[in-house]
């Protein structure tokens, strides 16, 4: 079992929000308005190319930062990449599996070369397997073979035989990733909406209790609380329902 898994284990150490947000002002200004609830803050693209290691900085004093600049390129421009990452402090950092086996071992070992050099980290690298944005007629349209599931679980196998730390996968992938790659590997997933929530622009989407027990360590959240009318609240209620219902309900009077 992972350690984010089990009774025991704080909801607050399992909910991810993505600060996908036009400035670093704001994105402090949000994690502060959670600082308590929630453990880990996801800095992507956007932000990063806003302001880049300062953002990881900053957010680092409130919460561990998880940079999802999803790398895919040549394998030693991404463990380039991965290694400039490391040096920097970030707890997890993403590529994408779709890049190949030898592209995500140059990741895994400079994240390794940057812990040994510097003493920080480790740097858990993992792969992004299928977009949650991606359904079957987007991978129709880009030629890949097979369903959501069959790709997912393909890239999944293929992230651990490279030594990656874990994957990101839909809700929807979670229990069949599961069962393919054991209790240890770490499952990561975003596409998590309330029940009738607006989907956005994801496709492949579930309830974080659904995604929690079908098998997920760590859920990435964003629009559904940075969009919320009061951001602290739509945390705590995800925190509820990662929690579950407690193990013994009282009976009934
Ligand atoms: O706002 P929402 O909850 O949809 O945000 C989900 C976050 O997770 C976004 O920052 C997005 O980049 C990220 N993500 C994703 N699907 C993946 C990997 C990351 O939605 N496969």
């Amino acid at each position: 079992m992972s350690e984010w898994q089990g009774a025991r284990t704080d909801p607050r150490d399992r909910l991810i929000v993505a600060l996908d947000v036009p400035a670093l002002d704001e994105a402090e200004a949000l994690a502060d308005r959670l600082r308590g609830v929630v453990g880990w803050f996801k800095i992507g693209s956007q932000l990063f190319t806003t302001a880049g290691p300062r953002a990881i900085a900053a957010i680092a004093q409130r919460g561990r930062v998880f940079l999802d600049m999803k790398f895919h390129d040549i394998p030693t421009t991404v463990g380039a990449a991965v290694g400039a990452a490391a040096r920097h402090g970030i707890a997890l950092c993403t590529v994408h599996a779709s890049g190949g086996t030898e592209m995500m071992r140059a990741a895994r070992e400079a994240a390794h070369r940057a812990f040994r050099d510097t003493g920080v980290g480790p740097a858990r690298i993992i792969g992004v397997t299928l977009l949650t944005s991606i359904d079957e007629r987007t991978l129709r349209e880009i030629g890949a073979a097979g369903t959501p599931t069959d790709v997912a679980l393909r890239l999944a196998h293929l992230a651990r035989a490279a030594g990656l730390d874990g994957v990101v996968v839909s809700p929807l992938e979670v229990e069949p990733v599961r069962a393919a790659c054991g209790p240890e590997f770490l499952l990561v997933c975003p596409g998590i909406r309330p029940a009738g929530g607006a989907p956005d622009d994801q496709r492949r989407v579930r309830t974080a209790s659904a995604a929690v027990r079908a098998g997920a360590d760590l859920l990435v959240v964003g629009r559904p609380i940075t969009h919320a009318p009061d951001p602290r609240r739509a945390a705590e209620e995800i925190l509820r329902e990662i929690e579950g219902p407690p193990a013994h309900p009282r009976a009934p009077t």
